[in-house]
């Protein structure tokens, strides 16, 4: 098995999808290497794209929010990802080609660092790891077997962002204690 730095240094030269045209930096993941939980959002947006680090806007700054209120852990303590590691341009959706050429990161990244529990944050991260064709909102409230480990699929930061009554952001808060409890 590559090591994580291994990892790293192939996706800062990787040319495998158009988004690596586009990038400033490439945003191949931050935290522990030993994390037992490890989240996993879209892709990065400008301000990632400028620092190299995964959610770093006010996605990120509602994700720390999370983490810290409903499990107790900061950013220092897990380790977080995203399906792509280059912007979309315009903050587009990534395209089925680019998810497949990063896809192979993510899942050695995912190996390497061997969490117990996964967070996909959103639609494009939970459908990749689960396989499936499903929404967020049918997939999430659930823990799923995922190899040795388990996924905690949950709506993407930006969707409690934009609003939804709050409901988003209580669906959210239930999916942070239901990963705090698989750590256990
Ligand atoms: N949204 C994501 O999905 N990932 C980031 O890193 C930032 C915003």
């Amino acid at each position: 098995m590559p090591t994580l730095a291994e990892l790293e240094r192939d996706a800062l030269a990787c040319a495998r999808c158009p988004l690596s045209r586009g990038r400033t930096n490439v945003v191949f993941g931050v935290g522990d290497p030993n994390a037992d939980i490890m989240f996993v959002g879209e892709g990065p947006g400008q301000q990632e794209d400028l620092k190299g680090e995964p959610f770093v806007g006010r996605s990120g700054q509602l994700l720390d929010r999370l983490m810290a209120e409903e499990i107790g852990i900061g950013r220092d303590e897990v380790y977080i990802a995203n399906v792509v590691k280059c912007r979309p341009p315009g903050n587009r959706d990534p395209m089925p080609d680019e998810i497949a050429s990063c896809r192979p990161f993510l899942e050695q990244q995912i190996d390497v660092i061997g969490p117990k529990v996964i967070v996909t944050l959103g639609n494009f991260a939970s459908k990749l790891l689960l396989d499936t064709t499903e929404g967020i909102t049918k997939l999430r409230g659930k823990v799923y077997p995922y190899r040795d480990r388990v996924i905690v699929p949950t709506y993407h930061p930006s969707a409690a962002l934009r609003g939804g009554g709050g409901a988003v952001l209580a669906g959210m808060r239930a999916d942070f204690v239901r990963a705090k409890e698989q750590l256990a």
